[in-house]
């Protein structure tokens, strides 16, 4: 790993209780480009999506406008309680649930496919195992896992923990077959937007 220390993050439940939404470094009202670009690419649009820490829920949103049923998870109960509200009637194929990654309620093999656009960055080296058998369980054979996360070439001192595409070959591809790991950017409210990797991953059990 290239990394040893602990990264120090907010609790998610009182950031979303006192911050505005849409200051927040990840806040993208449009769906990721680089999902846009490979969902188009892959001719994908139905099919069980789950937008996991969906947060602001703004990609939760641009997926079922595409014609997926989405799920959108977070662990923060404020964030989740406030999506349900302003936007499930609005969206008859979203629902919003509370639900911890690293100790997941969602049944084994439901899901076609997962976007994890800044939740797995913010697990620690211990936690990473957990995250990974959790996501191995809920995603079905075959599934694709579209995971966007910080590269190690994002110089900014705070924030998520960093990978090299090292880094996702070692921790994914036990299970994984990894179509594509493309260097990128966060897009959000930051600026510069942080350096990223894209990668695109497919579930064989
Ligand atoms: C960097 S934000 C990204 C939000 C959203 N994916 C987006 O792109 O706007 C990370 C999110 O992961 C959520 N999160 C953190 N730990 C989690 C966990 N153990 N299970 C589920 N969600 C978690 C946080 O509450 C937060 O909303």
């Amino acid at each position: 790993m290239t990394e040893s220390t602990n990264r120090k993050f907010p609790t998610w439940d009182d950031y979303y209780k006192n911050e505005k939404i849409e200051k927040m470094p990840w806040y993208n009202e449009k769906l990721d480009f680089d999902l846009e670009e490979k969902l188009n690419v892959m001719q994908l649009n139905d099919g069980i999506f789950l937008d996991l820490g969906t947060g602001p829920g703004t990609q939760a949103i641009q997926l079922a406008k595409k014609g997926f049923d989405v799920i959108g998870s977070d662990i923060s109960e404020t964030v989740i309680k406030r999506n349900k509200i302003n936007y499930e009637n609005k969206y008859p194929n979203i629902k919003f649930v509370i639900d911890n990654i690293l100790n997941s309620d969602f049944k084994d093999n439901y899901f076609d496919y997962i976007f994890d656009r800044g939740c797995f960055h913010v697990f620690s080296e211990e936690d990473r195992p957990k995250y990974y058998n959790q996501i191995k369980r809920i995603l079905k054979q075959n599934g694709t896992l579209f995971l966007k996360c910080f590269s190690i070439d994002e110089p900014m001192k705070d924030g998520p923990y960093r990978f090299s595409h090292n880094d996702i070959h070692n921790i994914f591809s036990k299970n994984f077959e990894i179509k594509d790991i493309k260097k990128t950017v966060y897009q959000g409210t930051l600026d510069p937007l942080p350096k990223a990797l894209f990668s695109i991953m497919k579930l064989i059990k």
